[in-house]
């Protein structure tokens, strides 16, 4: 498949390496320019280009920037084909990315991402996943240990190409419905970076308590800010995945 990825940090690294590995045709951009590009990035057939290069000609685009950085790109997203699949990574967190209202009154972040690019259709996969685990925990199909990831989308074709390609980095898709429906693998649910099976996922994502969610994700938050200068405790992704279990689970 050709591939092009907005954004290349903790998640969009790890899929400018692992994509090319399995045989597609990856090109990778970010804000400030190609040649600023880790060369280590490159190390398996990706290319460096521009945000617009990057949204030329590719079967799926996966955004993996903040969410408060969705409403620049909406000039090349709009401008797409509707057959290329826009798979967007992304979070929303209230402290990090400035107060979105429509979201605090409940708009799932998908939805409110699809209103910026003008009605333009997303999937939103990889946003349940912490960086640490998409780095460390990918697995062969079959691999008893392997994660799974919840995809939700409202479109069949772009919510297949998006599961296909989180099994190809190596964890199981799960189909979590459409994007109506999103809000249950947003920050704070029960499947939001707990690392799950796939059964579990299913399990997770019915469970989830739409009212429960923002003040668990806040809480959550809270505890590692309370943490953060604790020189006892390494708060990395095995840390935050018991942590993100005891709050959202
Ligand atoms: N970190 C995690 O554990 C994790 C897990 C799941 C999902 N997510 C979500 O995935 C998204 C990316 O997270 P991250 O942690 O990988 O972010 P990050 O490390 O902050 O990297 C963001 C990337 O986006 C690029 N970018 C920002 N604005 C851009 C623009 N207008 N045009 C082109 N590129 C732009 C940045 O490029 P420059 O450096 O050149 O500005 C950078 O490469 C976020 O929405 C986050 O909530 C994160």
């Amino acid at each position: 498949m050709n591939i092009g990825i907005i954004g290349v940090g903790s998640i969009g690294s790890t899929l400018a390496k692992r994509l090319p590995a399995k045989g597609h045709d990856v090109k990778i951009a970010n804000s400030r320019g190609p040649e600023t590009i880790d060369e280590d990035l490159l190390a398996n057939g990706a290319q460096a280009v521009t945000a617009e290069e990057a949204a030329s000609d590719v079967d799926a685009l996966i955004l993996s920037i903040p969410l408060a950085a969705m409403p620049k790109l909406a000039p090349i997203i709009q401008a797409l084909p509707d057959e290329t699949a826009v798979i967007d990574t992304s979070n929303y967190y209230p402290h990090r990315d400035d107060a979105i209202e429509a979201i605090n009154n409940g708009q799932t972040e998908s939805e409110w991402v699809v209103e910026q690019f003008g009605g333009r259709t997303i999937a939103k996969a990889w946003n349940a996943v912490l960086a640490g685990v998409f780095a460390d925990q990918a697995r062969e199909s079959g691999d008893p240990e392997r994660i799974a990831i919840p995809v939700a989308a409202d479109d069949a074709h772009t919510g297949e190409i998006a599961r296909s390609l989180v099994e190809d980095t190596g964890f199981d898709a799960v189909d979590a419905g459409p994007l109506t429906e999103s809000w249950r693998q947003q920050p704070g649910s029960p499947v939001y970076c707990t690392s799950l099976s796939a059964d579990q996922v299913v399990d997770a994502l019915a469970r989830a308590e739409k009212d429960r969610i923002p003040p668990r994700r806040d809480l959550a938050i809270g505890v590692i800010m309370d943490r953060a200068d604790d020189p006892s405790l390494t708060i990395d992704h095995h840390y935050l995945t018991q942590l993100n279990r005891v709050i959202y689970g």
